[in-house]
């Protein structure tokens, strides 16, 4: 399986911190963003890895990160996503890094407590589909949010005003090579992107989207608060 990781997009929500730099590089407690994503994979077993980065700095990704020597890996392929049409326009870039394969998919602003190596098992014995992670939150609205039926997902929201649930579809999902025929088939949304809950409800029309609830915390780091409680979030981590 191979591991996507998605740092494109201008961060305009977050200016002024992104005018002079991309999101995914600004610091976390005592690390760049970035790097965070990069750990969960490596500690997964991830070695073949794509970052997709965007705006004014992506050549700083290269230089921060380099080959990946520090995370153990040999190598890190990345490619560039021009503007911000979307995740799922971001994720379309890495069809030809993907070859067939199954991959792997975090945002770059997507931090977590705990090891995915066992959703990623259990992607990996699923013959095809899709898999996404879920997690209890108190603000579902800002998030793709699930409706469950009994213990099945019946529909998926992208930030609704009345929440179906309280579960909201974390940055980290799995994919059979099918994802990149869904994204051709995408029209953008009205906020004139290619949305990866659209391609959810593809793979949900179809009876082919399984789940798991998160085990640990889970952030984004979207906004000013999330940030702050990122930070807050890992440097408890790392004092405990
Ligand atoms: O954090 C989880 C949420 O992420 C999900 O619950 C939502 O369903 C999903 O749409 C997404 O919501 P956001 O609106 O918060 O995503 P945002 O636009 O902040 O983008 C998240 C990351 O995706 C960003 O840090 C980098 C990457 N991205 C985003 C866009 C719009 C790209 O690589 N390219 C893009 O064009």
């Amino acid at each position: 399986m191979k591991g996507i990781i998605l740092a494109g997009g201008l961060g305009k929500r977050m200016q002024p911190l992104t005018r002079i730099t991309n999101k995914h590089l600004l610091p976390v407690y005592n690390k760049p963003m970035i790097y965070y994503p990069l750990e969960i994979l490596v500690e997964a077993g991830i070695t073949e890895i794509m970052i997709v980065t965007g705006g004014n700095n992506a050549g700083d990704f290269l230089r921060l990160l380099g080959n990946g020597s520090e995370f153990g890996l040999k190598h890190i392929n990345y490619t560039y996503q021009r503007g911000e049409g979307g995740i799922a326009e971001a994720l379309g870039l890495c069809e030809h890094f993907a070859d067939k394969d199954k991959v792997v998919v975090m945002l770059g602003d997507n931090l977590i407590e705990k090891s995915i190596k066992q959703y990623i098992d259990k992607f990996q014995k699923q013959d095809s589909g899709a898999r996404i992670l879920i997690k209890e939150v108190s603000d579902p609205e800002r998030f793709g949010v699930v409706e469950l039926k009994g213990d099945k997902v019946i529909l998926i929201q992208e930030k609704p005003k009345s929440p179906k649930s309280q579960y909201a579809v974390t940055g980290i999902y799995m994919y059979d090579s099918r994802v990149f025929n869904i994204i051709k088939t995408l029209k953008p949304s009205q906020r004139g992107e290619l949305e990866i809950t659209d391609v959810n409800n593809d793979y949900l029309k179809n009876g082919d989207l399984y789940y798991d609830v998160l085990d640990g915390w889970w952030t984004d780091c979207g906004t000013f608060e999330s940030l702050l409680h990122a930070n807050n979030l890992v440097s408890k981590k790392e004092r405990d």
